[in-house]
């Protein structure tokens, strides 16, 4: 069944955790790690991988140091070693880090809702997201951007091949309740739900199932660095 936890940031990471989780993580992570200018991103990153080991250790029943990842061609990890069916997708912004894992394709995306001149939507939108993002009341529109495109984000990272799908070639139509999804053929059989994490960040998760948890399961940091 889809879970989908979380862990917040709260405070700057200490060295000693730092390095710690860099010695814990696969040599890819650490060569990522490294490569990052500022501190707060490697950290991200590390705790990104440490969050995804202990979501597929809980479901899986494996060890957390015994997981080994691969990428796809568009940089999406999956697990190795594992003969059932398990996805699994990370997505960090801001201080939360989050990862979402199912037996079926599974994306996820956070984002801290910031400031933006929102003329961006016409790059990124189709034509009716755009359409449907300026008929809401100007104050409403920053958040409505950020649920729009965590869905987006989300639908892209379920697919696995991320940003090489351009974003504005289809189309997540808000009907009522729920969020459909449009490509280029008609309907797409992908479902979409949100979760209220923080007030200044957007949550979107993009199943290709219709079964979504009722909450997050967040965890405390203590429990695991
Ligand atoms: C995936 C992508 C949409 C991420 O968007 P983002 O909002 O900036 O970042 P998020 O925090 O939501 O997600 C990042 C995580 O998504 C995962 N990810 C990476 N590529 C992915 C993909 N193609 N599909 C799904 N998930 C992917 C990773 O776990 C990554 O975590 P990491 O950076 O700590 O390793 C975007 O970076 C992308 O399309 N990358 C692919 C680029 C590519 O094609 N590269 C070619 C191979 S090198």
């Amino acid at each position: 069944m889809l879970q989908i936890f979380a862990v917040q940031m709260k405070e700057k990471m200490s060295p000693a955790v730092f390095n710690r989780l860099l010695n814990e993580s696969s040599l890819e992570r650490q060569k990522k790690a490294q490569r990052f200018v500022k501190y707060e991103d490697a950290a991200r990153s590390l705790i990104g991988e440490r969050l995804a080991r202990e979501a597929i250790a809980r479901h899986t029943g494996m060890s957390v140091f015994d997981i080994r990842f691969a990428e796809n061609k568009y940089g999406k990890p999956h697990v190795i070693g594992w003969r059932e069916s398990l996805y699994f997708n990370v997505s960090h912004s801001g201080e939360w880090i989050v990862c979402a894992i199912d037996i079926r394709p599974v994306g996820i995306d956070v984002e801290r809702i910031i400031p933006i001149d929102l003329q961006i939507a016409h790059q990124f939108f189709s034509k009716q997201e755009c359409v449907q993002l300026m008929s809401m009341p100007a104050e409403q529109r920053l958040p409505y951007f950020f649920e729009i495109w965590t869905m987006k984000e989300s639908y892209i990272k379920a697919d696995g091949r991320g940003l090489s799908i351009p974003l504005n070639s289809f189309s997540i139509n808000m009907s009522r309740s729920s969020a459909e999804l449009f490509i280029e053929n008609g309907r797409s059989a992908c479902y979409f739900k949100q979760y209220d994490i923080d007030v200044s960040y957007k949550l979107a998760v993009c199943s290709v199932r219709a079964v979504f948890p009722e909450r997050i399961i967040t965890m405390e940091h203590a429990s695991f660095w």
